[in-house]
């Protein structure tokens, strides 16, 4: 696939996270305990046996990431070596086979590198999210995993996941239904944790909140996290604090964030559990971060029967200083616009 960055005339400031048909996608296959060389496909339709183990026992795993271009033309991921390894920790609880980094840097960078035209361009707003999957699929009905998998990657322009575009405040609502327990499967990135919060979504949007709030499911006390994403909250004490809970997603994004905020803004971070109903007298700022997400404020929170703002002290200014400036650090890095001493951005040579 030849062509520029860019290429298609999309509007790109007017996308949102929508699916977009993109050239081609990226597809392996694992049988017989080995993974083939993988292709490039051209349709977007997977034929599936009828009794595939994705489709009855939810054996599949995903991953998102983002591409982003770079004011000089360079397209940049960041940190795939995280989402590699968290894809291999899902598909070790549920019975899938490892996808070894190599092939899994292959299928995102060849889906990246063949879709360049889709690739927003730097200053859009836009980016061009990947969507890494794994699933168990060939005849089946027992309760069994699947003796075939496949391994796919797809590529769709993307905006802002919630309305509200750039850093604009987000609402969440505490959640009556629990997402994970203790030792159940919250913390691997699998359907089976999302089928479960269509519902509550679909709760929290109608009580008028952008998605749910999830509190841990033992005492419905800490909070746990957001339906797509983990919570930061920054403290009057002036730290910043994000929950420890077995049953959260290891964001990649939180654990960029809390290192940025100790290195580059001086705080003290700690993950801890954090109480919502004792400690919110306390929040300065809280944020919802991200792949999709990426940090986004939030202004007020559905809980007990009422709306509770965060932070009412704060002159009507529901984004805070501590997460503006996550935010444009964050961004900044992930866009190539600011230095990292870590090694966090990984460059697609096309
Ligand atoms: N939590 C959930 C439930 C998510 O779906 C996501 C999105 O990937 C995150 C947290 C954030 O993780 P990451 O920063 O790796 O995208
Ligand atoms: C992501 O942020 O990459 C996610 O997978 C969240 C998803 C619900 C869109």
């Amino acid at each position: 696939m030849s062509g520029k960055i860019g290429g298609k005339a999309l509007n790109w400031a007017e996308l949102g996270f929508e699916y977009v048909r993109t050239d081609v996608r990226f597809a392996a296959r694992w049988r017989d305990g080995e993974w083939d060389a993988g292709a490039l496909l051209d349709s977007e339709i997977m034929p599936l046996h009828e009794g595939s183990p994705a489709l009855h026992y939810a054996q599949q795993c995903f991953e998102g990431l983002k591409a982003q271009c770079a004011r000089d033309g360079r397209v940049l991921l960041f940190r795939p070596n995280l989402n590699s390894e968290r894809m291999n920790e899902a598909a070790g609880r549920l019975l899938m086979p490892q996808v070894p980094k190599a092939l899994f840097l292959r299928g995102v960078e060849t889906a990246v590198r063949e879709n360049r035209q889709w690739i927003p361009p730097f200053g859009s707003g836009a980016s061009l999210y990947v969507r890494p999957l794994l699933i168990g699929v060939g005849e089946n009905l027992g309760l069994r995993p699947a003796k075939e998998f496949e391994f796919r990657v797809f590529v769709s322009p993307v905006g802002p996941y919630y309305k509200q575009a750039g850093m604009a405040p987000i609402s969440l609502a505490v959640s009556g239904m629990d997402r994970a327990a203790p030792q159940g499967t919250g913390r691997f990135k699998i359907g089976a944790n999302y089928a479960g919060g269509l519902l509550a979504t679909q709760e929290a949007q109608r009580e008028g909140a952008n998605e749910a709030l999830y509190l841990d499911a033992a005492e419905n006390r800490y909070i746990d996290e957001a339906g797509s994403a983990n919570i930061l909250v920054a403290l009057r004490d002036g730290s910043l604090a994000t929950p420890r809970s077995a049953a959260v997603l290891p964001s990649v994004n939180r654990r960029s964030l809390m290192q940025l905020a100790a290195d580059r803004l001086g705080m003290k971070t700690a993950e801890r559990p954090i109480d919502l109903r004792a400690e919110f007298g306390e929040f300065t700022e809280m944020a919802a971060c991200g792949t999709a997400a990426v940090l986004s404020p939030i202004s007020r929170i559905w809980f007990d029967d009422a709306w509770h703002e965060v932070n009412p002290r704060q002159n009507g200014e529901a984004i805070g200083p501590v997460m503006r400036q996550l935010y444009d650090l964050l961004v900044g890095i992930q866009q190539g616009e600011i230095a990292e001493q870590y090694g966090w951005v990984h460059e697609v040579v096309l």
